[in-house]
């Protein structure tokens, strides 16, 4: 299979040399506005001549971003080509019009390295989604983030130093502020929530606390109390209503989310039949990441069609119904019942999440200082 190559970052340079060991994928065309001496493919700058090539059957997006990624992936699968893409930001922002796409071309469009990095998660939800009913869906889904908040925990480590040392690795994104707050695991919880569910959600509609604000002191009351603080995307489905957010959780040290480290990410969903089912390895870096795009390429060779639903059925998210104690560390008051404290922090009884999300962003919007932390059954 001929491919066009977008891209050649992290993710798309580590795609290239482990392409080169493949019998049936060969990088025909790289498009990059720098020549590229060295690589065995053609080098352009046009775009054109990528989409125009009948020889090319498959694009690799890896270039990240919105634009003008959404106009190459667009223009490709208009020309009948498939797509296979790692990018999260521009399958959240435009899910329906891809799956339109793609149902209307006939061609394959995949994007299992855009949540989960490495892990065949996407792969592996969509199978489980066309045999069962999902329930829930809910884990680690950045690697960024769970690298700095390990650094923190084991080694003590700085909060800044941490995030230039994920930086280093080639975890973070071009700029953090997507991983820190929260952002580039609500995509994947959208994505993810998608395929499980066979709708379509608006990302507004997902509210994001990340751990920007979490501090040394907030790391050590956790440890104190036995607890592990994880950046959490969730996503379920009860009654017809579809809750999801992402924020910090508390863990109990010893459990299998605790004990998931560094740059991994760990996914679990349960099920009416297949039960619980959890789902580990690197989500982030460029060979994991680039495997994972390789592994797109070899199923759509194989004769993959399509993407891994039809279904997207238009859905909004209801959060009111989902309720949790929270780890509350703020400068404002309260407006909630406090049942304990842990270090500087105070634990409240149950709260939805929809009111201390909406709770959260006032302290902000006003310039207090805030922390949260869901505590995990
Ligand atoms: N910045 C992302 C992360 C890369 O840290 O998980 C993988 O999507």
């Amino acid at each position: 299979m001929n491919v066009g190559l977008l891209g050649i970052g992290t993710v798309g340079g580590a795609f290239y040399k482990l392409a080169l060991e493949q019998e049936n994928i060969n990088v025909k065309t790289l498009l990059s506005r720098r020549e590229r001496p060295g690589l065995e493919c053609r080098v352009t700058p046009d775009i054109n001549d990528i989409i125009n090539d009948p020889e090319i059957d498959c694009v690799v997006e890896v270039l990240g971003g919105l634009h003008p990624a959404y106009e190459y992936i667009s223009a490709a699968l208009k020309a009948g080509k498939s797509v296979v893409t790692a990018n999260k930001a521009v399958v959240c922002e435009y899910y329906d019009e891809f799956l339109d796409l793609a149902k209307s071309s006939g061609a394959a469009f995949r994007c299992t390295a855009a949540a989960g990095g490495g892990i065949p998660w996407l792969e592996s939800l969509s199978r489980i989604s066309q045999l069962d009913e999902i329930d829930s869906i809910e884990g680690i889904l950045n690697g960024t983030t769970n690298f700095i908040l390990s650094a923190m925990t084991n080694s003590g480590a700085d909060y800044a130093e941490s995030l230039k040392e994920a930086q280093r690795l080639g975890y973070a994104e071009a700029d953090p502020t997507a991983d820190v707050e929260g952002f580039d695991a609500m995509r994947k919880v959208v994505i993810s929530a998608n395929v499980a569910f066979g709708v379509s959600i608006p990302k507004e509609d997902v509210p994001c606390f990340g751990i920007s604000t979490c501090s040394s002191e907030d790391i050590k009351a956790f440890r104190d109390a036995g607890k592990v603080c994880k950046l959490i995307g969730h996503a379920s489905k009860k009654d017809g209503k579809i809750s999801a957010c992402v924020e910090p959780m508390l863990f109990d040290k010893g459990s299998a989310t605790a004990g998931t480290e560094g740059g991994y990410n760990i996914i679990t969903l349960k099920a009416k039949r297949v039960m619980t089912q959890s789902f580990t390895g690197l989500g982030a870096g460029g060979d994991p990441t680039g495997a994972n795009v390789l592994a797109d390429c070899i199923s759509i060779a194989n004769g993959a069609k399509g993407f891994y639903t039809d279904k997207a059925v238009r859905s909004s998210v209801d959060n009111s119904v989902l309720k949790q104690n929270y780890y509350v560390r703020t400068s404002a008051e309260i407006p909630f019942e406090i049942t304990g404290e842990m270090g500087s922090g105070a634990i409240t009884g149950k709260e939805s999440v929809s009111d201390m999300h909406a709770f959260a962003s006032k302290v902000r919007k006003d310039g207090g200082s805030i922390f949260i932390a869901a505590i995990g059954e």
